[in-house]
Formats: C-alpha cells, structure tokens, sequence
C-alpha cells in the first residue's frame, strides 16, 4: 500500500484531483492510500481552501481523511488574488455546500513532519500548490527531506509560464520556498509543470461527456468548471483549460502519462524572473547532478482515459 499526502489549495483543478485521487483510493488494485491532506493558501485564502478541502473530501465520502491547516502561500507574500481564474470561493462560485467535517487540531507542517518521520521512505508528498508548507517542514527538520519516499510537485515550467512570461503560479507564490525545496536533497522529485500541463485540457467535449454521465460527481465537475472554462475564454479564446493539477496527480498511478527529462532545476527567487523554474537538463549539461525529474510533455489519450475511468467506474466500458 502507497502512502499519500495531499498538498493542495483548491482550487477548480485541485478538487478534480482530489476527487480523483479519493475515487483512485477506493479501487484496491490502485493499492493507494491517502493519509491526509494539508492545505496551502493560494488559488484562494487560506480559510476558503482549507474548508473546500473539507467540503470536498465530505463529497466524495471521505470524512476520515484528517485535513491540517497550513500556511498562507500567496497571500502571505502580498501577492494579489485572482478570483477570475478559481472563482471568489476557490471553486468557481459552486463550492458552498455546508460541512460538518473538521480539519484536525495538528498544523500541517507538524503533519508532514510527524508523519513522514512515522513512516520513513513510505509516505509520496504530492504537492499541488505553492511550496509554502514544505519548506517550512524542510526548514523545521533537517531529516525531513530523506523522510519523503517520492515528492511530486505540480509547479514550474520549462517553456513559459503563467503567472508572468517565465514564472508557473504554485512556484510564483512563494519563491523562496520553491527555492528552498528544490535545494533540500529530497531523494526523488518530479516536476510536473505547464509544458504538459498545458496540453491536458478539458475540451467542451469532456463537458459534454460530464453531463451525459450525469451523475453527482460528473455534475459536480461540470458546475464548477463553468468559471475556469469563460476564464479560458475571456484569456485564450478558447473554452478549453488545462487539468494541471489532475495530471500530476494522474502521474502517481501511471508514470507513462507523462514524458519526463532529468535535469537540475533551481528557482529564481527575485527581480523580474521570480518564481521562474531554470530548468537545466542533465542531458545538454553534462556533468550537472539532477534533482528533478521534468514533465516535457503529456500522453493526453492515457491520461484522459485514466481519468475518466477512475472517475467513472461504473459508466466506463
Ligand atoms: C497551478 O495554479 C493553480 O491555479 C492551479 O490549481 C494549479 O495548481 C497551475 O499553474
Ligand atoms: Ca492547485
């Protein structure tokens, strides 16, 4: 059985691969399990994510998934929000279910902490938003890093990003973090960033599949999409938006959905490049030591089918 924690700020593409990842859990031959999830400010304030974290888990039925608090990301650093992207709720404004689940009384980053050290080398972090909380387990605990069996981070870009022309959102927030964990010796780290997660879209035609699937989980993904795909609009022209964060999460139950490149990644931390991912692969400098595997592009047919079957056991052939 692989142990996982969920670092995440949702977020509209958080919640799909929260929901994902709860159905990947509840079929035994995936053998995942999801020891917890931890929260992050960024694609909303912290308390609004922390508490879709917990609408989100009571949906899919998994109110013995503990959710522990962690830091502000973005806010903290007096980055501005944007609610045109997840919409004011972090969920494009059809997030507001009432709860009765309640995050645990350990913070998050005592969470990583603890838990890891409980479970030495078994415990994959995936990460899904800004870095704020691992590196503040990272600078807590020198042993933490070699505590983590594999980080997956869902963050940076090769090409361009985002946020600005080079910077990637989750690794904007907070440089410095981003920074900081990329430099921290965890022993296996893949960076899945937009130069595949850019090429995997929710096409109109996976929002009509979701309404003829009709069922709560499919109308779910459609109602709260509907801000991210007029964002997608208003940006790009297009009602199509990128899956990031259900990509990376994908990555934990098929490697092939990406195509990946060692390289030795740092971040910049300031001036008019802050939060860019300088990606330096192994293969074009020799001699450079890699910390990260890179995500250079998406197997979109795999990890559409992935999905969709994951999601949707019952409907699916
Ligand atoms: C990342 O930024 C957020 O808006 C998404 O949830 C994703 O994690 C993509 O840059
Ligand atoms: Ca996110």
């Amino acid at each position: 059985m692989r142990r996982l924690i969920i670092d995440t700020d949702p977020g509209i593409d958080d919640a799909i691969a929260l929901l994902f990842l709860c159905a990947a859990a509840a079929a035994p031959a995936n053998g995942l399990q999801i020891d917890g999830v931890t929260t992050v400010g960024g694609n909303a304030d912290l308390d609004q994510v922390t508490g879709n974290a917990l609408r989100l888990l009571e949906f899919a039925g998994r109110t013995d998934i503990g959710v522990y608090r962690g830091r502000e990301g973005r806010a903290a650093r007096g980055r501005e929000f944007s609610p045109d992207v997840h919409g004011a709720d972090g969920l494009g404004g059809e997030g507001g279910r009432t709860v009765t689940m309640r995050e645990r009384e350990e913070s998050a980053v005592d969470f990583l902490l603890s838990h890891t050290a409980a479970h030495p080398g078994e415990v994959t972090l995936l990460t899904l938003g800004p870095l704020t909380n691992v590196a503040a387990a990272v600078a807590a605990d020198p042993a933490f890093a070699g505590n983590v069996a594999s980080l997956v981070l869902m963050g940076g870009a090769e090409g361009g990003g985002n946020m600005t022309q080079w910077a990637e959102f989750n690794l904007w927030c907070d440089p410095g973090a981003s920074e900081a964990v990329f430099a921290a010796g965890f022993p296996d780290v893949v960076m899945v960033g937009l130069d595949a997660t850019a090429e995997a879209d929710l096409t109109p035609g996976i929002g009509e599949l979701l309404l003829r699937l009709d069922t709560p989980v499919s109308r779910f993904i459609h109602a709260i999409t509907r801000t991210y795909a007029n964002f997608a609009f208003i940006a790009n022209g297009s009602l199509s938006f990128d899956l990031h964060d259900p990509l990376a999460a994908a990555y934990l139950l098929d490697p092939e959905v990406i195509a990946t490149a060692e390289a030795d990644v740092t971040i910049a931390v300031d001036g008019e490049q802050e939060g860019r991912s300088l990606v330096a692969r192994t293969g074009d400098f020799p001699g450079t030591a890699a910390n990260a595997l890179v995500a250079t592009g998406a197997d979109t047919a795999r990890f559409y089918r992935l999905l969709l079957t994951t999601l949707f056991p019952e409907s699916a052939a």
